[in-house]
């Protein structure tokens, strides 16, 4: 039997500006997994997840006709990835065969509530991390990437593919994404052995050294939104303004790029600094387009935060679900725990997940 794992993510900087080609973004992979077993089977296969199988598949309509969204719902990932793999296993001759494939998470609370960690990105990494091994595949880490961020986009297009990028590599990363229309166009004529095998435009995964004063936190404030949703909304009302919204792209690939400087010299206030920025930066972004990423539960979050010495932001689409705050190591934190949790904020007690090895 073959048994995976992949991390969570949480976005530190960069939001939104990161879904265009080539505009950074900073996330982290944090120690809460999606875990994905395959063992041998004869004749049939089954996929199984305790945690997703009770997932409502949500339907909207088009033109009056009944449209599903599958790209909240992990199973589409999981076949998404099961199925690209499978394909490059066939361009290598592998005989392919049936398998029970299981998936369980804790990137899910106990009661079924998301904490925004990425579960559908963790998802399609753990499955085709499991595959490479069912199959012996010999897949690096960045062919792993490849084939789950090709699984992402088959089932949502409007993402970075950030999320899969920390799940593969671990740790901190600096990341910014490929061009999406020119992978669509590949697609058609190429094999996957092929797509791999391309320099993709505008992709960059660089891990970054984390000063030792540097201090993660993470608060989580409920009501999670949908992220495709957020973004979908921000696309759409970002039309009719595009002089700003561009002026926004700039900003924050200036702003992620001077803290990337900041991690890069130690520089922890440095990197506070752009945390604020960004934090102001996507404030601008929300008046903008009309989208709130920053709720009343996160400005309480962030405030909080600032009056306890640290740098705080909304972390990912916002609109609920996390905040995280940089603070210098010498700070004490027990008074911002006890704030917190009378503010109704849950501190997350998350570490930071760095890979153990290339699998
Ligand atoms: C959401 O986790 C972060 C966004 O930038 C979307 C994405 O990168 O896919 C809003």
């Amino acid at each position: 039997m073959v048994e995976v794992s992949a991390p969570g993510k949480l976005y530190i900087a960069g939001e939104y500006a990161v879904v265009e080609t080539g505009h950074p973004a900073i996330i982290v992979a944090v120690d809460q997994f999606v875990t994905v077993t395959v063992e041998a089977a004869r004749k049939v296969g089954s996929i199984q997840s305790a945690q997703y199988s009770e997932m409502p598949v949500r339907w909207t309509r088009r033109k009056g006709e009944l449209v599903l969204d599958i790209r909240e719902n992990p199973f589409h990932y999981i076949l998404a990835a099961i199925r690209l793999t499978e394909k490059y296993a066939q361009e290598k001759n592998i005989l392919l065969s049936f398998y029970d494939l299981k998936v369980t998470s804790e990137l899910d609370s106990s009661n079924g509530r998301k904490y925004g960690l990425g579960s559908s990105g963790a998802v399609a990494v753990a499955t085709v991390r499991a595959l490479n091994q069912f199959y012996a595949l010999n897949l690096s880490q960045f062919e792993i990437f490849k084939i789950a961020a090709l699984a992402n986009l088959a089932v949502q297009d409007n993402g970075s593919c950030g999320d899969i990028a920390a799940s593969c590599y671990g740790g901190w990363i600096a990341f910014s994404t490929f061009d999406h229309q020119w992978l669509k166009e590949q697609e058609s004529s190429k094999t996957i052995s092929e797509l791999l095998a391309l320099d993709w435009p505008g992709l960059s995964i660089e891990s970054l050294h984390t000063p030792e004063d540097l201090r993660l936190l993470i608060g989580w404030t409920g009501s999670p939104a949908s992220t495709s949703d957020l973004v979908d909304q921000v696309h759409r009302s970002r039309e009719d303004k595009m002089a700003a919204y561009q002026q926004f792209l700039e900003d924050s690939t200036l702003c992620v790029n001077t803290m990337i400087q900041g991690f890069k010299e130690n520089d922890v206030a440095l990197i506070q600094e752009m945390i604020r920025k960004n934090r102001e930066l996507l404030r601008d972004l929300s008046a903008i387009t009309g989208v709130l990423i920053e709720t009343p539960a996160l400005n309480k979050l962030c405030c909080l935060a600032e009056q306890f010495e640290g740098a705080a932001k909304s972390s990912g689409a916002g609109g609920g679900d996390c905040g995280i705050v940089i603070v210098d190591q010498k700070s004490g934190i027990l008074p911002l725990m006890s704030a917190w949790e009378e503010a109704e904020i849950t501190p997350l007690p998350l570490h930071v997940y760095h890979q153990q090895k290339e699998d």
